[in-house]
């Protein structure tokens, strides 16, 4: 395959609101970011995908775009940005915005124009449809993938728009060429001021069948089924590649739900057909969950890695894989794949072995590099993200009980991971200075925090650091062939990389349990060495082991 500087990346997802707050305001910005570079660089990170920076009502905190060529108040002004990409530039780091372009804000000056008029130029911008039955009920079935409608109704024009996520979202409508242009410029823009490329927001939903037929009838994302792989989805990937992309030293990371490996590689195979440069998929992190977070299921360790299993391999020598356990919208994973009370540290270190030693680009959202944990805020009324608040009013409709919902959130809620992070144990965890920062802080960043963490060398920040740097040292972590043993193992993710005579051989246990593990025939342990374990003085013997609670092993041969 051939070489891309994104392949060697190491990305910190910075999701600004709640990363860091320089002028007191309770929110997070562009100054406490450029404050921050030094940290980012220093953990090993070399490029930051930042959600989104641009003026925004914030319904969905900033995935709701009023205006896709500005900065939001918020955060600062688009000069400021400017130095903050040189300020990451002059330190070697790329930089990668988030593109939202399967919808705007309702605020958007487009949307606002379209609703004006059926003959307004911009009323072809958007899904404007007529009801059904005089009017009154909307176009067709559809639901929103946030537990709602998927149609909302204008009373001046009479007419419905379709929304597949908040009301405030109203889908573009990509069918029309100047959409597409005005998608073009947006890229250029950003492109010319010396943008490394984009994280394309549910981009695979832009292209919806024609004629918008009913769904297959289900509570939340009905109609899935016609816009989850559109009919002009390569088609218009294609020309933004070819017209825009293809122009800048620039890389892609398309966000894909309900992708497989075998779908992606019609987008992600290098060659002439690729669209994108990479895909994160949703698999693994349905390993305690169906389809959405908030259908609980126990978590089940062969789910997590067969995900990962089929990715690596079906992926290797055709397309590039984006690694990642968190992001904004998912709650802190080692409150879910983990163990968020007796052993965050070893289960955090442990996570992060288990994809940190894959091959692909790995993506680390802030906070998970210092471990931390989901929230479970107790109260619907102290919850801010629309999709929690939309599931609770549907679920509770359904008859679920206050506490069973509840009990879902905690667990379930995006809320989780979007707590400002713990800088240090002072005054709100020193992310701001204000009396009251925008959003709750974790009561745990006492003991949590990023000054704690640094200073000790056994912390997760110290243990992410060298293992990031092993990674960079070590091309068999990115670039080597994949092979798992012990597939059957409910309790044990055992696999192996090899490139060049080189082999890593990486063993994680998801469990507190003691449980044997035997080296495979043709594996040596003694004659390995151990570049990395979360504990300190790992026992062995004739080859075997009895782990301890979350242990993760990597050792290195030839
Ligand atoms: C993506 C974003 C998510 C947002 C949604 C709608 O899934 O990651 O935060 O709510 O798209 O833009
Ligand atoms: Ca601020």
């Amino acid at each position: 395959m051939p070489n891309a500087f994104y392949k060697d990346l190491i990305v910190y997802q910075i999701w600004p609101r709640s990363f860091c707050d320089s002028n007191g305001d309770g929110i997070g910005d562009l100054g406490g970011i450029i404050s921050k570079l030094d940290y980012i660089k220093d953990l090993g990170a070399n490029a930051i995908w930042f959600s989104p920076l641009y003026p925004s009502p914030n319904h969905d905190y900033g995935y709701d775009i009023a205006d896709y060529m500005d900065i939001s108040p918020d955060y600062g002004t688009l000069e400021e940005f400017k130095t903050l990409l040189n300020e990451a530039h002059s330190r070697g780091m790329k930089i990668i915005m988030d593109l939202v372009i399967n919808h705007t804000s309702n605020e958007h000056k487009w949307f606002l124009e379209s609703k004006k008029s059926k003959d307004n130029p911009y009323h072809d911008y958007y899904f404007w449809r007529d009801g059904k039955k005089g009017g009154k009920k909307p176009p067709n079935n559809w639901k929103s993938t946030f537990a709602g409608p998927g149609w909302s109704y204008d009373e001046n024009l009479n007419q419905w728009y379709l929304h597949l996520f908040a009301d405030e979202q109203p889908d573009l409508n990509m069918d029309n060429p100047k959409v597409r242009e005005e998608v073009k410029k947006i890229m250029r823009f950003w492109l010319d001021m010396g943008v490394d490329g984009f994280r394309e927001d549910v981009i695979t939903f832009i292209s919806k069948k024609e004629g918008l037929p009913n769904g297959f009838p289900i509570p939340v994302a009905c109609g899935i089924e016609h816009y989850k792989k559109g009919p002009h989805l390569h088609e218009y990937l294609m020309e933004f590649k070819n017209d825009v992309l293809s122009q800048y030293d620039c890389f892609t990371v398309g966000e894909a739900p309900m992708m497989t490996p075998k779908l992606a590689l019609e987008f992600i195979s290098e060659g002439k057909n690729q669209t994108l440069d990479m895909m994160f998929h949703f698999q693994h992190m349905q390993a305690d969950c169906m389809i959405t977070d908030f259908i609980q299921r126990p978590f089940k360790l062969k789910k997590y890695k067969s995900a990962m299993s089929s990715w690596q391999t079906e992926l290797y020598g055709k397309g590039w894989n984006a690694l990642y356990l968190e992001n904004h919208d998912h709650p802190r994973i080692i409150s879910r794949y983990g163990n968020d009370e007796k052993y965050r540290v070893e289960s955090g270190k442990m996570l992060a072995v288990s994809y940190l030693c894959l091959g692909g680009t790995p993506f680390i959202y802030q906070g998970q590099e210092i471990g931390m944990t989901s929230i479970k805020l107790p109260e619907i009324e102290m919850y801010e993200d629309v999709s929690t608040k939309n599931v609770y009013k549907m679920a509770r409709s359904f008859g679920l009980s206050h506490e069973r919902v509840m009990s879902l959130a905690k667990r379930a809620s995006r809320d989780n991971a979007r707590t400002p992070v713990q800088w240090d144990d002072g005054k709100n965890a020193g992310f701001t200075s204000a009396e009251k920062p925008w959003f709750h802080i974790n009561p745990n960043y006492e003991q949590v925090n990023v000054a704690n963490d640094r200073e000790n060398p056994d912390s997760i920040w110290s243990f992410y650091k060298k293992l990031i740097s092993l990674r960079k040292a070590n091309p068999v972590f990115t670039y080597g062939n994949y092979k798992e043993y012990m597939k059957d193992s409910d309790d044990l993710y055992v696999y192996e990389r090899c490139l060049d005579g080189k082999k890593l051989f990486v063993i994680c246990s998801f469990t507190e349990k003691q449980v044997i593990f035997e080296a495979p025939e043709g594996i040596e342990l003694n004659s390995g060495e151990l570049l990395i374990s979360n504990y300190k003085y790992p026992a062995l013997s004739n080859n075997r082991f009895k782990t301890k609670p979350y242990e993760a092993r990597v050792y290195l041969f030839g």
